[in-house]
């Protein structure tokens, strides 16, 4: 079998499981089998597999038709250009997050240069982050990454999630700025520049419905957001005032049509909601917000 026929009998396979994007998705599984990156198939389709390829990519296609996530399957995904490992224990990053990593790293580097001109702290001045639910620790690594002198505290209450965070963090070199913290009544030691979070969000009683892959693969703990979504809304509105410095602000990812009524709780607990982004669908899903 060559490398093209490979493709287009997986694709129709994948497409007959209702997999979304079922080319594509034969396309990366393959590219992972070869270690090649994808386009470069497009300069091998003639090549025959091998024996031991053919049958490493069927047994990875049988996965995907059974609805196990790409990202489980290649044992990571790419968020804001990084390598993040995953596995059963974490959500898989979405790309909607990565929109709330770069407003939350833009606002950490600006509050450092309106810092500088001051000189009123001969040490230097630390921008600090808290990550509120931080899975696989993707945005307080971003974070890290992109502000060369933060200090970030990744809090979870998944013990198994923080190992894969601590993981993620020392691939990418940042392991001594991001201090992992395991609790579910966080109580901070110092106020933060930044609380930025992907808390869970899907109204229990809709987490059936969802897709297979979300479903049946995504921790619950991660997706629950108790019975209207907005249990941690309403806790972050009330709690997180006291985490923040005075010039701080809070950003927080959420899901789609909950714009309004997050707006209302984080009002109603006397916060400034600053703006409501779009991400790159146009559909609102981030708060930042002021005490
Ligand atoms: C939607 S996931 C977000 C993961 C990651 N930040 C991201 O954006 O991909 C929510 C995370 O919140 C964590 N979580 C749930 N309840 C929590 C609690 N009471 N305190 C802290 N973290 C919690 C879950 O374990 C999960 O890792």
């Amino acid at each position: 079998m060559t490398v093209l026929e490979g493709i287009q009998k997986s694709a129709e396979f994948l497409g007959k499981k209702s997999v979304e994007s079922p080319r594509l998705q034969a396309e990366l599984l393959l590219a992972h089998v070869l270690k090649l990156p994808r386009m470069k198939l497009y300069l091998n389709f003639e090549r025959a597999l091998t024996d031991a390829e053919t049958n490493s990519f069927r047994e990875l296609v049988k996965r995907r038709a059974q609805r196990e996530p790409l990202q489980h399957i290649i044992g990571s995904t790419s968020f804001c250009g990084l390598e993040i490992a995953v596995n059963r224990s974490v959500l898989v990053p979405r790309p909607e997050t990565e929109l709330l990593a770069e407003l939350g790293w833009q606002f950490l580097l600006e509050s450092t240069l309106q810092c500088v001109p001051a000189r009123e702290q001969p040490e230097g001045w630390t921008p600090t982050a808290l990550d509120f639910g931080t899975g696989s620790g993707c945005i307080a690594i971003a974070l890290a990454v992109k502000v060369p002198d933060a200090r970030i505290v990744a809090l979870d209450v998944s013990p198994e999630a923080l190992e894969m965070a601590k993981q993620n963090a020392a691939r990418h070199n940042v392991a001594n700025r991001v201090d992992f913290l395991q609790s579910n009544d966080f109580q901070p030691q110092s106020l933060f520049d930044l609380v930025v979070s992907n808390p869970p969000y899907i109204p229990s009683a809709e987490i059936e419905t969802l897709e297979p892959e979300v479903r049946d693969y995504d921790p619950r703990g991660a997706l629950d957001g108790g019975a209207d979504g907005l249990d941690f809304y309403r806790r972050l509105a009330g709690e997180a005032r006291g985490w923040l410095k005075p010039s701080g602000k809070i950003m927080l990812e959420f899901g789609e049509g909950q714009a309004d009524s997050i707006r209302g709780i984080f009002e109603t607990e006397n916060w400034i909601v600053e703006a409501i982004r779009e991400d790159y669908t146009h559909r609102q899903r981030i708060l930042i917000a002021t005490i």
